[in-house]
């Protein structure tokens, strides 16, 4: 059997994620493997961990990198976290929600939900509502979900999670490095994400954050695997039900004591850290700014072309933005064609929104005037295909405002 060697198409990926990745992330996955313990491999670790302090915004010791996309970050968060029977309050406002609320059920915890219609958020006072009801150990809540591109604003729910003795934890998998995120600021306990959204890397990496609250949770079920534990290490609690996703186990290889657990992944490693080091070299606030006006003028260019933005607008993430499928036309079709004639990407959604919304996104790499403009009107050109008015130039014109 002869195949040709991997050569993808030119593609500019401008939906949800992932997105085109930044051709320096790319560059810095081609250098050679070291060893494990290598000093350099070592030190890539160690500078990891606090270029991810810098991007998390936070002083946490315990900020590192699970090996896999960014549910491993979920699982491993939840499942460290939750024993049996531990109950855990999820608020959910789209597909990710319930993605949390599963994953907590698979870990054997009494899993609550509230619900709020796809497109909106919740209050404060809806979420304390909640918890005083439940009174979970863990309140799971999505930073930015996808599938609605809206954004919980997490400012108050650190306090309330303080004020009643709960841990929270958030995923940030679509909103870090293009939106605000403060995980000091906001006493947000175990956060975590992926690179292939705002960070502007291949997924494959989930990058978390563990504040010293969680840290003593895990720590008081920490078991070493039999075929390497010392005298010391006497297990203790209820051990984690997932020897992979162990973050007591995954600490001490991060840490000094570099306890073997997994082989880490390098070439992911690489690209993480580079992911990072682009972020914080740009300066976190920089970077969450220019999402914010590439996003921006995404928003007028598709309000230009006379779409329907979906959901509440006001509380929307910089990077991405859902519009609805005009009627009487086949979304699925229309891609097809922005894919085939213009080499470009964008996602439709899941669920009760399936079919029903594209969702285009600015993001990472692709959070440039550009990748905007380009889109926009290879958009308009697509849309006019499929039957549509469209006001000649009207988005690009309309993107073109915000530019000025
Ligand atoms: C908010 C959110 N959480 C979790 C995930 C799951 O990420 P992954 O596919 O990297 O496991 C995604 C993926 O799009 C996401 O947008």
């Amino acid at each position: 059997m002869t195949t040709a060697s991997v050569n993808p198409p030119p593609r500019l990926l401008m939906g949800p994620g992932p997105i085109t990745a930044d051709p320096r992330v790319l560059r810095a996955m081609s250098a050679q493997l070291v060893g494990q313990y290598d000093p350099a491999m070592t030190s890539y670790m160690n500078e990891t961990m606090e270029l991810y302090r810098h991007v998390f915004r936070t002083s946490n010791e315990q900020t590192l990198l699970v090996d896999g996309t960014s549910r491993a970050g979920i699982e491993a968060a939840l499942v460290s976290l939750l024993e049996p029977g531990d109950r855990v309050l999820v608020p959910v406002f789209g597909r990710f929600g319930h993605l949390l609320a599963e994953i907590g059920e698979r870990c054997g915890a009494e899993v609550h939900t509230i619900e709020t219609p796809w497109g909106t958020v919740f209050t404060p006072e809806q979420v304390e509502e909640a918890v005083l009801a439940v009174r979970p150990k863990v309140l799971a809540v999505v930073h930015g979900d996808t599938a609605t591109t809206m954004c919980q604003p997490l400012d108050d729910l650190g306090e309330i999670c303080r004020r009643h003795d709960v841990l929270l934890y958030c995923d940030a998998t679509a909103t870090l490095g293009g939106n605000r995120f403060e995980t000091d600021g906001w006493d947000v306990d175990v956060a975590s994400a992926g690179l292939q959204k705002c960070l502007g890397g291949p997924s494959g990496s989930a990058p978390i954050t563990i504040g010293s609250r969680a840290v003593r949770v895990i720590e008081g079920r920490r078991h070493v695997e039999a075929g390497i534990a010392e005298s010391g290490d006497v297990g203790r609690g209820v051990r984690i039900a997932s020897n992979y996703l162990d973050l007591a186990q995954i600490i001490d290889y991060w840490g000094p004591r570099r306890l073997n657990h997994h082989t880490e992944a390098t070439t992911m490693l690489y690209g993480a850290r580079e992911c990072a080091r682009l972020l914080v070299d740009e300066g976190v606030d920089v970077a969450v700014e220019r999402h914010r006006l590439h996003g921006a003028a995404m928003l007028a260019g598709v309000q230009g072309l006379g779409l329907q933005v979906f959901g509440d607008v006001a509380h929307k993430m910089h990077n991405v933005v859902a519009v609805h499928i005009p009627d009487g036309v086949d979304g699925d079709r229309t891609r097809a064609g922005l894919l085939t004639d213009f080499g470009i990407e964008i996602g439709t959604s899941f669920g009760p929104l399936h079919g029903k919304v594209w969702r285009i996104g600015t993001m990472g790499h692709n959070a440039r005037k550009d990748a905007v403009l380009v889109t926009l009107a290879a958009l308009e050109q697509v849309l006019r295909a499929a039957g549509v008015p469209v006001t000649a130039g009207a988005g690009v014109g309309a993107a073109q405002e915000v530019y000025a």
